[in-house]
């Protein structure tokens, strides 16, 4: 029996009221499995760096590569084929059918809350990434679900939204990089975005799901919702959706099969939808019968060396005076670390992206393991990153007990950390939400300094929160007023008093929560959290300290980062400034020391008024578990730094062309056209940016030496003229005739790896796309191409072009 012949007669042993039940999740992560016709229960978990599986936990972790816009700036669709595979050995790991992601919407504004999530400003770079990754997730016989689709650039107001997009700017950009997945990679699942597009909410939107990504473009997977995006049930089903997520409360199931009944819905369309899942379902092994899309797994990655390899070669070196990097200790033996990032990574952005690694590689560790012998290394802090408390981390020892409501205990179970997300039917053994009254987490805080720590709480309802024996608060914590749903889903976190302790002596510590009991939630959950904040120090001291350091050192190392409050999910940001009072140590850290290296721990473009006063500035993404390990090998020049910005990197935000993240009276319009990124740029005509878009320096030089184009390929000879083995990311742009239409003044057509060693020379060949020189006819509705002449352009970066030819195309 074929696959299909497998899914027909699944689909034909199945009544209505079942056929309606697999189209609703059942709980949080899953469809409903169907015994009588040999169906598993799929089970989906968030990407796109890791796994996180079916439990929000740290004692559940998952391997936690770089985030999406460092695997970007690898520039690299291989490598993101190996993450993807690597992922899809993690979810079989974790009895996960369904990753979610990539997500490969655009840096349309540097605000976007989730910039770090997607790809890159330009659709062509997103696209080729999210390709490979898709790919090499499918390689394993998981399912990729490319998200969100579409226009979901910017998170404020994200689940009402309206954003007006012109034709040719939705598909010149947003749905380009869709399209060529669908073409290149065929993706099993895309996932319906929460906003609108042009005044229709995106899960009920029958042009751009039916027409265009089923029958235009060929796509025969799965359209799943986003969590909670589905509104309606007529109107999601002929609008092309097939599995409204999460469940049990959900406009399918039940509604569905009612929906049929009164006849608003066809049940062949219901049929239609089944039969998508079924095949998904068959694709991944989960339908008795059907022989999986993929009989046996690739070999096993390991994960650690992945996650450390992509670190190195997402690194972006976008500045380097007087070769201060890479560090020779044998002649500069004395280095100073500074910031609070360089003990305490930033590695992952937050929100549904997260996950939970088995261990990091703090930038001190990193270093610490890699210095040789003869050198010493000193470490200062510099500057609070955040004013707030956190979930109590290091040096609290925790435990979650769960009592019903005569006081009984019902679990009494270890927590790795002060945060408690039990969603759905996540919940320690022997506990049900019918039975839980009291959540309970309790243990001992054992500080690493003395002085005032605050202590606080996240979570909503009723809370008692106790540290060495003192209550500091008791009182019911209401939801907010407004906001996105998942954070008034969590509550905003909150101080609610310090304590006096002492370093080295351990202190009781508790925070008890009656969990509400709230009928009308979508589906019941326990979110709360034990918060910690470490004594404050005087901002000023704590700058004078590192810049004594840094003096007292050859050279200094920054590392400098944002935080969960400025690059997470349901907010967007509102400046690109680094938090706390990071650019003033920098400063004073660089008035120290000239060879002054900043490390940027971010995901996406910030400030830094500083840069042309360090002596070297290396971005380093949210670099993953590995990332202090890798950056220990790039520091010291064991590796390359081999990433190209992904993204224009503007000197201040005043300067970016386009930032508007809010809406104005529920409508977001994208009236740029097809002009973000570079091609805004461009066109405004303004300051340079700091560093444009395809920049990133490396260990080596390059002399460009041949460029030979045919409308379809392009072959590129460079030379590695340094003195080091290297890779070097060759770029090509074409710029079309000026006169005809107003067209952006150049843009990426293609890219690739060459490597070499000092000396030798390499040849690049590049598959030249011909949807790549056309442009979006808004009146006729098609594609159509524009004559030429086009200069064809290769170079390191968009700023630096070493080559150019012309071509005819007619
Ligand atoms: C996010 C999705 C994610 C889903 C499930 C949503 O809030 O937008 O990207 O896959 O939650 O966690």
């Amino acid at each position: 029996m074929t696959a299909d012949e497998a899914v027909e007669a699944a689909l034909g042993a199945l009544d209505l009221e079942t056929k309606a039940r697999l189209l609703a999740g059942q709980d949080m992560w899953t469809l409903p499995a169907v015994p009588a016709i040999g169906l598993a229960s799929l089970v989906m978990s968030d990407g796109p760096v890791g796994v996180r599986g079916v439990r929000w936990s740290a004692d559940d972790p998952s391997v936690t590569l770089p985030s999406p816009t460092a695997l970007a700036a690898c520039w690299d669709p291989g490598l993101a084929r190996r993450a993807g595979r690597l992922l899809a050995q993690e979810a079989r790991r974790k009895g996960v059918h369904v990753l979610l992601a990539p997500t490969v919407n655009l840096h349309r504004s540097p605000l976007g809350g989730r910039h770090f999530e997607a790809y890159s400003e330009d659709p062509y770079l997103t696209g080729e990434i999210g390709a490979g990754y898709v790919r090499g997730v499918q390689d394993g016989g998981v399912a990729a679900t490319v998200k969100h689709f579409v226009a979901n650039d910017a998170e404020t107001d994200r689940f009402t939204v309206d954003n007006t997009v012109p034709p040719r700017a939705l598909r010149e950009l947003y749905l380009a990089p869709f399209e060529a997945i669908v073409e290149r990679a065929r993706p099993w699942a895309v996932m319906a975005a929460y906003n609108q597009v042009n005044g229709v909410t995106m899960t009920e939107h029958r042009h751009l799901q039916n027409e265009v990504l089923r029958e235009e473009w060929g796509f025969d997977g799965v359209v799943v919702s986003d969590w909670f995006a589905a509104r309606s049930t007529a109107g999601a089903l002929l609008g092309g959706l097939d599995v409204a997520m999460p469940g049990p409360h959900t406009v399918y199931g039940e509604a569905l099969a009612a929906a049929v009944r009164a006849g608003d819905v066809d049940e062949e369309r219901v049929d239609r939808a089944v039969r998508r899942v079924l095949r998904l379902a068959a694709r991944v092994g989960a339908l008795d019968g059907a022989a999986p899309a993929v009989p046996k797994p690739p070999e096993p990655l390991d994960g650690e060396a992945l996650a450390r390899e992509i670190a190195h070669r997402s690194f972006v070196l976008v500045r380097n005076t007087g070769d201060v990097l890479p560090l020779d200790p044998a002649r500069t033996p004395r280095i100073a670390l500074v910031g609070a990032a360089a003990r305490a990574a930033r590695v992952l952005g937050g929100g549904s992206a997260q996950v939970f690694p088995a261990r990091t590689v703090s930038p001190l560790d990193g270093l610490t393991a890699a210095l040789p012998e003869g050198t010493t290394l000193t470490y200062a802090p510099g500057a609070d990153l955040s004013d707030e408390p956190e979930p109590a981390g290091p040096g609290f020892t925790l435990r979650a007990v769960c009592r019903d409501a005569s006081g009984t205990v019902l679990a009494d179970t270890p927590l790795p950390s002060g945060q408690i997300q039990w969603v759905g039917t996540d919940l320690p053994a022997g506990v049900t939400h019918e039975a839980l009254h009291s959540v309970e987490v309790t243990g001992t805080f054992t500080p690493r300094e003395s002085g005032d720590h605050g202590f606080g709480t996240r979570g909503l309802g009723p809370l008692t929160l106790t540290v060495a024996g003192r209550v500091l608060y008791d009182g019911v914590q209401e939801a907010g007023a407004e906001g996105d749903p998942f954070e008034a889903f969590a509550g905003a976190p909150a101080e609610r008093g310090t304590a006096h302790l002492t370093a080295g002596r351990p202190v009781e510590v508790s925070l008890r929560h009656t969990v509400g009991h709230d009928r009308s939630a979508p589906l019941p959950a326990v979110v709360l959290s034990l918060l910690h904040r470490p004594p404050r120090r005087d901002p000023d001291a704590l700058i004078a300290e590192a810049a004594e350091a840094a003096r007292a050192a050859d050279t200094a190392i920054v590392v400098v980062a944002t935080t969960e409050r400025v690059e997470s999910e349901g907010f967007d940001r509102s400046d690109l400034r680094l938090p706390g009072r990071q650019d003033d140590l920098v400063r004073a850290v660089a008035a120290a020391n000239p060879r002054t290296v900043v490390v940027v721990n971010a995901g996406a473009p910030v400030e830094m008024p500083w840069r042309d006063d360090v002596a070297a500035v290396l971005l380093t993404w949210f670099p993953g578990q590995e990332g202090g390990a890798a950056l220990a090998d790039v520091l010291l020049g064991a590796e390359e730094p081999g990433g190209r910005l992904p993204t224009t990197w503007p000197a201040a935000l005043a300067d970016a062309p386009v930032t508007a993240v809010t809406p104005v009276d529920g409508e977001l319009r994208y009236d740029e056209g097809p002009f973000i990124g570079y091609r805004a740029w461009d066109r405004a005509g303004g300051p340079a940016p700091a560093y444009p878009f395809g920049h990133g320096l490396g260990y080596t030089t390059w002399e460009y030496e041949s460029l030979a184009v045919t409308p379809t390929t392009a072959r590129v000879r460079v030379r590695n003229t340094g003195t080091r083995p290297g890779r070097e990311v060759v770029q090509l742009y074409v710029a079309p005739r000026a006169d005809l239409v107003d067209r952006p003044a150049r843009w990426l057509v293609g890219f690739g790896g060459a490597q070499a060693a000092p000396g030798a020379s390499a040849e690049v060949e590049i598959r030249l796309a011909p949807r790549l020189f056309d442009l979006w006819d808004e009146d006729a509705g098609t594609w159509t191409t524009v004559p030429g002449p086009y200069e064809i352009r290769a170079g390191r970066s968009l700023a630096d072009i070493r080559l150019a030819v012309t071509l005819e195309l007619d």
